[in-house]
């Protein structure tokens, strides 16, 4: 069975991918993935000036899923270069390094010093945190700012991007039609839903933020949809985002129209989860006669 798949040119040895700020900078993973299990990482996003990120606490769990407000924390573009850059999987898998920033020049400024690094697949541009106060939704919900964060980066670098959109708008089309025609190669879908939880004996949120992004199984839905609608509109390659625990969810998103498929939350719970995933979406091919991985992409009959 053929699990690769080419996407943009560029062959991948399986489609599964990890999602940024679920799996590091790679570093933490080593003992507990095979990385022939993946066809690349997606690091955390890292940002031109050092983050500290949001009040604790950061995290917690809501009904079938988990809530974050980690707020980008991140050693910033010099220090990650210094101190991270030698610890990515570079000899092991593909690696993608997710830049996030608050205005144009933040996002040029870190792709520029990116593009010193040898041996990196590419770009993931998130454009789509909730959880900052500037960067993240405003951006993503504003075509003209994602066009012009896209069409800037895109006239500095010849390396693969994908642009990572956030699911809280009501139509993702025109979003992922502004990106593609700015000179995306690839669409990340989705970031995470804004969400919030209540703790009702203090009265209080669980989080410090107030607000964060949901993630987990019942993200998958809205991510299924997302991705469904994007794949009518445009022809670049979909990475999906949302909720996939298991390898019939991932057969779900290859249907959809996804091609690659960005196991995120699902880290934390079962870290081994790659090669498990894995194996069961070849279960899936054997028992449906599917020679080739990649038939299946955009396969669903409506
Ligand atoms: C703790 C945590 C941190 C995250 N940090 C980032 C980040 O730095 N950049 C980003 O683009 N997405 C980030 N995400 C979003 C995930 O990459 C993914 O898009 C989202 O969680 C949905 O997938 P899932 O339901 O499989 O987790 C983060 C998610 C979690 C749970």
């Amino acid at each position: 069975m053929n699990m690769s798949i080419t996407m943009a040119e560029m062959s991948f040895r399986t489609p599964l991918l990890t999602g940024s700020g679920t799996f590091g900078y790679g570093d933490e993973f080593k003992s507990l993935v095979d990385y022939n299990t993946l066809g690349g990482i997606v690091t955390k996003s890292v940002s031109l000036e050092p983050r500290a990120g949001n009040k604790p606490p950061r995290i917690c769990e809501t009904s079938g899923g988990i809530i974050n407000s980690i707020g980008l924390a991140n050693p910033g573009v010099d220090s990650f270069i210094a101190n991270k850059v030698s610890l990515l999987p570079i000899d092991e898998t593909r690696v993608f390094l997710s830049v996030v920033g608050n205005s144009v020049e933040d996002f040029l400024a870190v792709v520029d010093k990116f593009e010193t690094i040898a041996d990196i697949s590419g770009y993931e541009l998130n454009v789509s945190c909730p959880n900052v106060k500037r960067g993240g939704l405003e951006i993503g919900g504003d075509q003209d700012a994602v066009a012009a964060i896209v069409k800037a980066v895109r006239a500095i670098t010849k390396r693969f991007i994908s642009v990572k959109l956030t699911p809280n708008q009501t139509s993702i089309a025109p979003m992922a039609q502004a990106a593609v025609d700015a000179g995306a190669d690839a669409l990340t879908l989705v970031n995470t839903l804004i969400g919030m939880a209540i703790d009702t004996e203090k009265q209080r949120p669980l989080l410090g933020n107030v607000t964060g992004g949901f993630s987990g199984p019942p993200l998958k839905p809205v991510a299924l949809a997302k991705v469904w609608q994007a794949a009518q509109v445009v022809d670049v390659p979909i990475w999906a985002s949302g909720g996939m625990v298991n390898g019939i969810d991932c057969i779900e998103f290859l249907l959809a129209g996804a091609s690659g498929l960005q196991l995120g939350s699902v880290l934390f719970t079962d870290p081994f989860s790659p090669q498990r995933v894995l194996n069961e979406m070849e279960e899936y091919c054997s028992h449906h006669g599917v020679a080739e991985i990649s038939e299946l992409v955009g396969a669903l009959k409506v």
